[in-house]
C-alpha cells in the first residue's frame, strides 16, 4: 500500500529494460526518482526523460551502494522506495570460473544487503520504506544453462521473503518481481535456452512495472507478470519430480536445438 505520489524513489539499473519501465512508471504515477545504471549514458537519457536525476555506478558493491545512497538521499532529502533491480545473467554450471560465480553473487543478491543495511535504520525508525528486489522466475524454479544466474536468484528470493517476514510489522514492505522472459537486451543474451524457454511467452518491461504497481496498491510481496509461473511453482513444490520431469525435457530440446537436425 505505497503511496508513489510525490514519494522518493530509487531504480538500480534503470538505464534500460524492466529498471527503465519502472522509474517511468513512478514518475508517471507522481514519485520523484533518482535513476541508477552502470551505463551513465542510458541513466542520463532516462532521467531526462522523466525529469528525474541520474546516478551513474555500480550498484552492487560496498561503496557503490553506499555513495548512490548517499547521492539519492542528497537530492530527494528521503528515499521512500528502493528498487534493487540491476541483475546480471552468467551463463554455465559448475565449469563457470568461480570470478563469475562471485561476480553474479554480488550483483543479484549482495547488492539487495547492502542497499538494505543502509536504508533500514531510519526506515526502521520511522516507521515506512518499500523496497522492491527484481528477482526472477529462475528464483522459484531454475534457468537452465544458467547455474549461476538460478542459485543467485533463489537467494535473492530468500533474501525478500526473509525481510518481509522480519519486518513486515514494523512498517516495511518488501515486493519480489519474478517474471519469466521479458524483452529487453538481456533476454536477447540468453541464448540457446532463453530461445527455447523464454521467448515463446515473453512480455514487455511495461507489463513488469504494471504488475509491480498493482502489487504495491494492494501490499502483495510476490509480483508474478506471468501468471504460469504460479503453477510451475506449486509443482515444483508439490510434485518435485515430475516438475524436474518437464525441466529435463526442456534440456533436452535445448540441447537438440544447440546440435542442429540430425543428418
Ligand atoms: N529480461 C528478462 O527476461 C528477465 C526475466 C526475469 C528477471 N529479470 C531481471 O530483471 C532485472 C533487469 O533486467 P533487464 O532484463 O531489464 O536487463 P537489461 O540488461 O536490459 O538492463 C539491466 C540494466 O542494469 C544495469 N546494471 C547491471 N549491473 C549493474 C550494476 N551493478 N549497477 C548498476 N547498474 C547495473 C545494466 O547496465 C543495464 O542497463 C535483472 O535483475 C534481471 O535478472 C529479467
Amino acid at each position: 500500500m505505497t503511496k508513489i505520489a510525490g514519494a522518493g524513489v530509487v531504480v538500480t539499473g534503470g538505464g534500460n529494460g524492466i529498471g527503465r519501465a519502472i522509474a517511468r512508471k513512478m514518475a508517471a504515477g507522481g514519485a520523484r526518482v533518482v535513476v541508477n545504471d552502470l551505463d551513465g549514458d542510458a541513466a542520463a537519457a532516462v532521467a531526462r526523460e522523466i525529469d528525474g536525476y541520474a546516478v551513474s555506478g555500480d550498484a552492487a558493491s560496498e561503496a557503490g551502494v553506499r555513495e548512490l545512497i548517499a547521492a539519492a538521499r542528497g537530492h530527494l532529502g528521503t528515499i521512500d522506495v528502493y528498487c534493487a533491480n540491476a541483475g546480471i545473467g552468467i551463463r554455465g554450471g559448475p565449469e563457470a570460473p568461480d570470478e563469475h560465480w562471485l561476480r553474479a553473487w554480488d550483483v543479484n543478491l549482495m547488492a539487495h544487503v547492502r542497499a538494505s543495511r543502509e536504508l533500514l535504520p531510519g526506515w526502521l525508525e520511522r516507521g515506512s520504506g518499500t523496497f522492491v528486489i527484481t528477482a526472477s522466475a529462475a528464483g522459484l524454479l531454475t534457468m537452465l544453462g544458467s547455474a549461476p544466474y538460478s542459485v543467485t536468484k533463489h537467494a535473492a528470493v530468500a533474501y525478500a521473503e526473509w525481510l518481509a517476514a522480519t519486518y513486515l510489522h514494523r512498517g516495511i514492505a518488501v515486493h519480489c518481481i519474478c517474471p519469466q522472459g521479458v524483452r529487453t537486451q538481456m533476454l536477447a543474451r540468453s541464448g540457446a535456452a532463453g530461445d527455447a524457454v523464454l521467448q515463446r511467452t515473453a512480455i514487455e518491461p511495461e507489463d513488469v512495472a504494471d504488475a509491480l504497481w498493482d502489487a504495491m496498491a494492494v501490499g502483495r510481496f510476490l509480483v508474478l507478470p506471468h501468471q504460469e509461473v504460479h503453477d510451475y511453482y506449486v509443482r515444483r513444490a508439490t510434485d518435485t519430480d515430475r516438475w524436474l520431469a518437464g525441466m529435463r525435457k526442456l534440456q533436452q530440446q535445448i540441447e537438440r536445438a544447440v546440435s542442429g537436425p540430425a543428418s
